[in-house]
């Protein structure tokens, strides 16, 4: 007969122990009762990077790192990419389930209700150097919303956590617009509450002297799409820092900030600003092999490139590839793109990347258009961040209503000095 469990022998002491096995995994807590003696608190579970740890059960984003599937709430990401919108999409997210005709009219009326901004915090946004960095602007001003609602602590209540829900949905695009007209020294763009999420969006970030800003349509639906494909990706470093701070229950506009932040790196959602640097520096397609040559040394990462789940093609690069013709027919082509697909090519040729599976991510083509769209590249990380707020949210409200959830604290393996007796400092060498 089957059991479920792990028998496991300690060496140590030969004494044997049962281990249950529920749903594929042990629990790591149920390791401290294997003890060398009284004295001893028992084995933890060492996973520096979190390899293979799992922190929560989650119904909300769904990956097959082998085959390239992405699936929110069950619904691939191919579909919800050629049939959905970013706010549906959101609610699909955040909710669980898509919403039915009426259900999206009421969501989306209330995003776009709330896409104003206290006029308080364009005087914070003023108050930044002028070449401050919008990721940087981006971070503060969400961590700054916190102080503009105060009931937002109110967790536990499910209006209040659904208000804030909106709010940060929607004032993310408005809040990433201004630390852009900010750094270009342009007067910030209110939004327009007659156009789409992210038809509104690009008036903010290019409406100069006109009445009325004119959405580019082929631009407005890549943007929106760019979105749907950032809202989520399981338990990726920035929605684990989603969860952490908000663990110890901060209201969400704080939690949120810690997320931004997180994603800010270059190894996370700062790597789409870095595929253009590197594109840039490489220049041209003679200089790719020196390049690749360099990587494969250990010199440098391409950036772009490998994921901590996907060893197959990442389903989002797929995607992106063909929005980016759709772009370039409309702003022109971007001439990176050429180098960007070549330098593919000989990576995926190379035993380097073949053996250690490395393929482009979602980054690799984003920023190409991105850039043709005549956005910064300093601002790509924010326009990933807006993307990956419905995200951020949905994982957020999903930890507070688990019940197996605490405040996130790990352990550590202490490797420091034993006791020791201060030394005042005239007895210090
Ligand atoms: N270029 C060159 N080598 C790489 C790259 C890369 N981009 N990524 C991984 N490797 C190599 C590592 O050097 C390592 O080789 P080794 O076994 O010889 O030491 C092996 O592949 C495994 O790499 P790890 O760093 O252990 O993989 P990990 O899962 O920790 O890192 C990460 C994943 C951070 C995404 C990594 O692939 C990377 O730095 N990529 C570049 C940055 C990037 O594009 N980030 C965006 C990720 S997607 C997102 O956040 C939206």
């Amino acid at each position: 007969m089957t059991k479920n469990s792990l028998t496991v022998t300690d060496n140590r002491t030969g004494k044997q122990y049962e281990i249950p096995v529920e749903d594929g995994f042990v629990r790591a807590t149920d390791l401290r009762k294997i003890k060398m003696g009284d004295g001893d608190a028992g084995l933890l579970a060492y996973d520096p990077g979190f390899l293979n740890t799992a922190a929560c059960r989650s119904a909300i984003s769904y990956i097959d790192g082998d085959k390239g599937v992405l699936r929110y709430r069950g619904y691939p990401i191919e579909q919800l990419a050629e049939q959905s919108t970013f706010l549906e999409t959101a609610y699909l997210l955040v909710y669980g389930e898509l919403p039915s005709a009426p259900q999206l009219e009421v969501w989306i009326k209330e995003i776009t209700h709330h896409t104003f901004i206290h006029e308080n915090i364009k005087k914070f946004i003023d108050g930044f150097h002028h070449d401050a960095h919008p990721m940087g602007v981006f971070v503060s001003t969400v961590a700054a919303l916190s102080t503009f609602y105060p009931e937002a602590k109110q967790i536990y209540d499910n209006e209040v956590r659904h208000t804030q829900i909106v709010r940060l949905i929607a004032k993310m695009p408005t809040l990433a617009a201004f630390a852009h007209r900010h750094s270009v020294g342009l007067p910030y763009a209110y939004p327009d509450n007659d156009l789409s999420y992210a038809g509104n969006f690009l008036n903010m970030m290019f409406k100069t002297t006109e009445v009325k800003y004119e959405v580019n349509p082929t631009l407005q639906r890549a943007l929106d799409v760019l979105f749907i494909l950032h809202a989520d990706h399981e338990q990726n470093c920035s929605t684990s820092a989603m969860r952490t701070a908000g663990s110890s229950h901060p209201d969400p506009y704080t939690a949120m900030a810690a997320a931004a932040a997180a994603l800010y790196g270059p190894l996370h959602g700062g790597a789409n600003e870095e595929v253009l640097k590197m594109l840039r520096e490489i220049g041209s397609k003679d200089r790719i092999p020196g390049y690749i040559e360099r990587v494969k040394r250990g010199e440098l990462r391409l950036m772009g490139f490998g994921h901590r789940i996907y060893k197959n093609y990442d389903p989002r690069a797929t995607i992106i590839k063909r929005i980016a013709d759709e772009v370039f027919s409309v702003t022109g082509k971007n001439p990176l793109i050429d180098l960007a697909v070549e330098l593919e090519q000989i990576a995926l040729q190379d035993d380097y990347f073949v053996s250690r599976k490395l393929y482009p991510n979602v980054d690799f083509y984003s920023g190409l258009i991105y850039e043709a769209m005549q956005i910064p590249v300093d601002m790509f990380p924010v326009l990933f961040a807006i993307g990956r707020t419905p995200g951020w949210l949905a994982q957020w409200q999903e930890m507070l209503l688990d019940k197996e959830q605490r405040i996130a604290r790990p352990r550590q393996i202490y490797v420091g000095p034993e006791k020791r007796d201060y030394v005042p400092m005239e007895r210090r060498k």
